[in-house]
């Protein structure tokens, strides 16, 4: 069930990304390739499936978050190319190929993520894919602005690289994780949220709640796959953290009490989604997805 609605998604968001990597001259012909293959490669596009599973759950029809979905993963796709960087994990692989710097190089790459975060913003502005009103337009942009930015997931990846050997508590490990990875999937369910004209602040809450919870629950089994996948399924170097010496959930509370606490989490967004009717089975299905995901 979840596979079919993933596949139909990965199609209908990636149609919509394909549309907005048209390089205006042949001056800009590199820097262009290098966001598109960025881009274009095979992510399992989990972010944009909540914006369009959210908008659903609200009776929005699923092409009014076209928006949501690409601007979501555009910013996604830029915090991979800046978090590959040498001077930040300084990983050579992502997506099964050669991260951007290895296969442009660093300037190219740091330029290429710029250029997607602000291609994120002109998604939302763009009506083709937003035709939402003004004000609702807006709004998406402020929530986004916000979740991408030095309060979400910028913060979470100053913390992340001012940590690595130090012994974070539980309490900073959460805070860590809930921005670096939490603020954007708690994005990309407002944003599909307000795409559907149809959020009400109770509902709005309820899926926060939800949002979250898979928010965290996304980053601990990331950090579990760094541990227990391989690099052949993840498509990036498993033990990348281990190397690295990174503040994860494993790391602090083993690897079975990290499973267990995925778990939990998961529990707790499905809790959240109880006042919800059938229209919220996709984002059911999702939170279990997220835990029990292998790559
Ligand atoms: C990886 O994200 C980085 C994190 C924020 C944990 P994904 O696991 O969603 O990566 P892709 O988009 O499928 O490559
Ligand atoms: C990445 O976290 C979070 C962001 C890019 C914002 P990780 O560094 O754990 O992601 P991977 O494991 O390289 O995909
Ligand atoms: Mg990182
Ligand atoms: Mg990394
Ligand atoms: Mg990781």
């Amino acid at each position: 069930m979840i596979a079919s609605y993933q596949a139909q998604c990965q199609l209908r968001v990636n149609a919509a990304l394909d549309s907005l990597f048209v390089a205006p001259g042949p001056e800009l012909a590199r820097l262009y390739d290098a966001m598109r293959y960025s881009v274009m490669n095979g992510g399992k596009r989990v972010r944009p499936l909540l914006a369009y599973a959210a908008c659903e759950a609200l009776g929005g029809k699923a092409d009014e978050a076209n928006g949501a979905a690409c601007a979501v993963e555009l910013i996604h796709a830029y915090s991979l190319v800046h978090d590959d960087l040498p001077a930040m994990d300084d990983d050579d692989l992502r997506r099964g190929q050669p991260t951007t710097h290895k296969a442009f190089d660093e300037a190219c790459a740091i330029l290429a993520g710029d250029g997607l975060q602000s291609l994120a913003f002109t998604a939302l502005f763009d009506q083709r894919l937003t035709p939402q009103d003004a004000e609702t337009r807006l709004q998406m942009v402020g929530a986004l602005a916000f979740a991408a930015g030095p309060a979400g997931m910028v913060g979470g990846q100053a913390i992340d690289l001012g940590s690595v050997g130090i012994k974070l508590d539980q309490t900073a490990l959460a805070f860590m994780h809930r921005h670096k990875t939490g603020a954007l999937i708690e994005a990309s369910v407002k944003l599909g949220a307000l795409a559907s004209g149809h959020a009400d602040q109770a509902r709005l809450d309820a899926l926060q709640a939800y949002a979250r919870a898979i928010g965290l629950a996304f980053q601990v089994q990331d950090d579990i796959l760094d541990v227990e996948s391989d690099t052949v399924t993840l498509g990036k170097r498993q033990g990348a953290d281990i190397a690295r010496d990174k503040p994860t959930y494993p790391a602090l509370l083993g690897l079975d009490a990290a499973k267990a606490y995925a778990l939990e989490l998961r529990d707790q967004a499905l809790d959240a989604l109880r006042p919800f009717d059938a229209a919220a089975q996709p984002l059911r299905d999702l939170a279990r997805y997220i835990v029990e995901r292998r790559n």
